[in-house]
């Protein structure tokens, strides 16, 4: 069994952020997005990893994640062509790398608690042609969702319905066998111009042995900022204690507290308090402040008398302002500064970007 990972798309939901970089390279827990989801499929046993990203972006994306050798598989990014034609279409611009052997197909926005080796297990076990992994949730007029008969079998599949015919969500993550090239050829393009994964789901329901299998911890769609800090918070609710690790000298009156890990260079002088679950990279300096659970801070950031909690502050990022700052998405090299130093004092002045959300 091989694997494929969705990793293109623009992200138009999280711009400004997305302007400069590939969603799925946003860290979560300080590493990029991506990793996690490489690191579930690897678990499930898959050593041939196949990553489609945007045109031109394999290079970068090849930086930022390798070609899986220290970890004993091969990733090879897959640049789409014929533009963007739905995630049914990403799939078929790698049928030269999949043709053959049945697969994963594992949108890369999707994070979730728990491996996916069951599901593999199952799919096996059970010879299905198709599985899909469903999870419960409020609003399923926004995502896939299956019609279920009363014994829980899939009987049909809508994209974004209306009038949801179940409460649950068809997550991103699905196993083929290697018909899937097949029952694409029966495809049309959907009235929003894509081709569309329901329509190749339907096709195996119909011809095939399909199953599914509900995800009963969390599961999160990272498509919003929100949900990126949520995901980043259930991340590092997740993380083994023992993966934590302080790899600096804080000042000895600092009050470090709970599952705490700080990378090598961070200086952190001795009126902060740092309460875990927390993530510090590298070269950070963190001056007469409060750094609250679940906060992601990347590289060389520099944050002093300010409050910081369930936020994630990407690299280079100045924060120096009296404020509590929660709840927020800091980009690279942001600055946040205090208004009290400069005049008029009681002025904000604001330079940010296309698709910037400030609350003042
Ligand atoms: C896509 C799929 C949808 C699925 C969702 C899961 O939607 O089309 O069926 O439920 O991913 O993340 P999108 O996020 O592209 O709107």
């Amino acid at each position: 069994m091989k694997a494929l990972i969705a990793a293109g798309g623009h992200a138009t939901r999280l711009r400004p952020i997305t302007w400069t970089r590939n969603k799925h390279l946003i860290p979560l827990a300080n590493r990029p997005m991506l990793a996690h989801v490489i690191d579930k499929v690897i678990d499930a046993g898959i050593t041939e990893i196949f990553v489609n990203v945007n045109p031109g972006e394999g290079d970068s994306m090849r930086g930022a994640l390798g070609d899986g050798s220290d970890k004993g598989v091969r990733i090879v990014y897959i640049e789409q062509k014929g533009g963007a034609r739905g995630i049914a279409h990403a799939v078929a611009n790698a049928e030269e790398y999949l043709k053959g052997d049945s697969f994963i197909f594992f949108l890369g926005d999707n994070i979730l608690l728990g491996g996916i080796r069951h599901m593999r297990e199952k799919f096996e076990r059970e010879h299905l042609d198709c599985l899909i992994a469903l999870a419960r949730v409020k609003d399923p007029q926004r995502f896939g969702v299956p019609e279920l008969d009363g014994d829980g079998r899939v009987v049909r599949m809508f994209e974004k319905p209306a009038n949801p015919p179940s409460p649950f969500a068809v997550t991103g993550i699905y196993f083929f066998s290697p018909e899937y090239f097949e029952a694409f050829k029966t495809a049309k393009p959907s009235a929003r111009g894509e081709y569309e994964i329901m329509d190749v789901i339907n096709w195996y329901i119909e011809y095939r042995k399909v199953g599914s299998q509900e995800i009963t911890g969390w599961w999160k769609d990272t498509g919003t900022p929100d949900a990126l800090i949520e995901g980043n918070a259930l991340i590092m609710d997740d993380m083994p204690r023992e993966t934590y690790c302080i790899q600096c000298t804080p000042h000895e009156e600092a009050q470090i507290q709970g599952p705490v890990s700080i990378a090598e260079g961070t200086t952190i002088n001795a009126d902060c308090m740092i309460r875990g679950p927390v993530t510090i990279g590298k070269n950070c300096q963190i001056e007469s402040s409060y750094i609250g659970p679940y906060t992601s801070i990347g590289d060389e950031v520099k944050i002093k008398d300010t409050e910081v909690e369930h936020s994630i502050v990407l690299n280079g990022a100045v924060i120096d302002t009296t404020r509590r700052i929660v709840n927020s998405l800091i980009g690279v090299n942001a600055q946040l500064v205090d208004c009290r130093r400069s005049h008029p004092k009681t002025g904000h002045r604001l330079v940010i970007g296309d698709n910037s959300f400030v609350e003042l």
